[in-house]
């Protein structure tokens, strides 16, 4: 408060601030988590500042030490973030001037919060994405722990949820294993455009003093800087970006959730979630819930929400910075927090999963499975594919009217058909039916071996 009981910085005004309005327009509540990254920047701008002789040496030093001074409080709690200084940058600017004196008013030389908050936010996600991957990385690890321990185990693979063609469990696994493979590649694709100091482009056009932003960008990790002010002041698309691959990367992640909980039911019965990770019923005392996938699967609609929500905040705005900035924070804290959460869990509630082998032989022991196969087989015999595919539809239709399985029809029987049919045909059975898709990205146990060793080599070069 100033003589007039004014607030800090509100020397052109008449009055203090609404109280409602304060609390409005304050982001502090959210935007402390970037405290460090304020500090970091703030350090580093000090540093350019010395360097150019825009402040001397020992102003920058009592800034600086101040700025660790202010770090190590909050670190222990003892700062009070007040709502009526709006944010987190000046919190952080008007304890450093009780700490340091008047010496704290150079820091805000060649700077505005406009060009300060955006790379606050860019420090944030490049560390961010840095964990994202790691958590990817580890969630990987478990998958391909889970194909290996469960190498030999063949269960049906499904188009329109209904039984297809038999696929080993590992195939299966490992397609995971593939969709976070892209995951990874397009957090780091992310992080080239993060990688940009917005540092310099003052409040929109640049300042006027003789600033060095190359070694503001060496001293912050940067690899570029940006190249237009008013751009960099308004661009949030890093924050989008992190988001929308955020949002694929639930997707995937719901669409394992979705399995585990259909493996878990007692129809399926392909897998058991471990106690440690399963949830129990209030009322039915039988029940074994697979509460964190279903939570996995829903928290997806919010990471997707907060994607539409910064998308929409963005719409439409005009140049340059504008207050609406502002909500690119909660979302984006929401979802880093859901996201890297949703993979923890997830990584031990599919590695303490048991996988039950003859459940899955079970069910495919009475269906038709291997239709494609004998199709195959007529058509490897020189009838075209389409003509043997009619000949099995037909087999089946029969089988089915006899209530019997495939092995249990006659060789009379299968010749009804075709007479291309001869005794191999009852041969055909699980095992060779994914031998035979030796084909590169197929099921075959060969292709299942390389591609676990892919996979490993993969994870290992980083
Ligand atoms: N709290 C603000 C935000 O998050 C910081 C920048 C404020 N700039 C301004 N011109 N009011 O966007």
């Amino acid at each position: 408060m100033d003589k007039k009981g004014r607030g800090y910085l509100r020397s052109r005004f008449q009055k203090e601030i609404n109280k409602t309005v304060s609390q409005y327009v304050a982001s502090i509540p959210f935007d402390w988590r970037l405290y460090q990254h304020d500090i970091t920047g703030s350090i580093a701008h000090a540093k350019m500042l010395a360097k150019q002789k825009i402040i001397t040496p020992k102003d920058a030093e009592s800034i600086v030490s101040g700025l660790q001074t202010i770090q190590e409080e909050i670190e222990k709690g003892q700062l009070e973030f007040k709502p009526e200084l709006e944010d987190i940058h000046m919190n952080i600017e008007k304890r450093l001037f009780e700490i340091a004196g008047d010496v704290a008013g150079k820091l805000h030389t060649a700077r505005s919060r406009n060009d300060q908050v955006a790379l606050d936010l860019r420090l944030y996600i490049k560390e961010i994405i840095v964990e994202t991957i790691e958590r990817i990385r580890s969630f990987q690890q478990a998958l391909i722990r889970v194909a290996e321990a469960n190498k030999k185990v063949i269960m049906p693979g499904y188009t329109h949820l209904q039984q297809a063609q038999p696929i080993l469990f590992a195939h299966h696994i490992l397609a995971y294993f593939e969709m976070l493979q892209r995951d990874v590649e397009r957090f780091q694709d992310c992080l080239k455009r993060v990688n940009v100091l917005p540092l310099g482009s003052g409040a929109l056009a640049g300042v006027s003093y003789p600033i060095d932003r190359h070694f503001v960008a060496k001293e912050l990790g940067f690899s570029q800087i940006s190249t237009n002010s008013l751009d960099a002041v308004s661009d949030r698309d890093f924050v989008i970006e992190y988001q929308a691959a955020a949002a694929i990367t639930m997707m995937h992640l719901s669409r394992l959730a979705e399995e585990v909980i259909l493996w878990s039911s007692t129809e399926f019965g392909f897998a058991e979630l471990d106690d440690a990770y399963a949830t129990s019923s209030s009322i039915m005392p039988q029940k074994k819930n697979p509460d964190v996938a279903e939570l996995a699967r829903a928290k997806t609609g919010r990471v997707y929400g907060n994607l539409l929500g910064l998308l929409t905040i963005m719409k439409g705005l005009p140049m340059t910075y504008n207050r609406d900035l502002q909500e690119d924070k909660e979302g984006l804290f929401d979802t880093v927090d859901t996201l890297l959460a949703s993979l923890n869990v997830l990584t031990g509630l599919v590695e303490t999963m048991k996988i039950n082998n003859t459940r899955m032989r079970d069910v495919m022991s009475n269906s038709y499975i291997l239709a494609t196969d004998l199709a195959d087989y007529l058509a490897k015999k020189g009838l075209p594919f389409r003509q043997a595919h009619e000949a099995v539809s037909k087999l089946v239709q029969y089988a089915i009217s006899k209530r019997k399985g495939f092995r249990e029809l006659t060789l009379k029987e299968y010749q009804r058909f075709s007479p291309l049919f001869d005794k191999e045909v009852q041969q055909i059975t699980l095992e060779n039916s994914l031998v035979k898709r030796n084909v590169p990205g197929g099921t075959a146990p060969e292709q299942v071996t390389r591609a676990l060793a892919r996979a490993k080599r993969l994870i290992g070069k980083e």
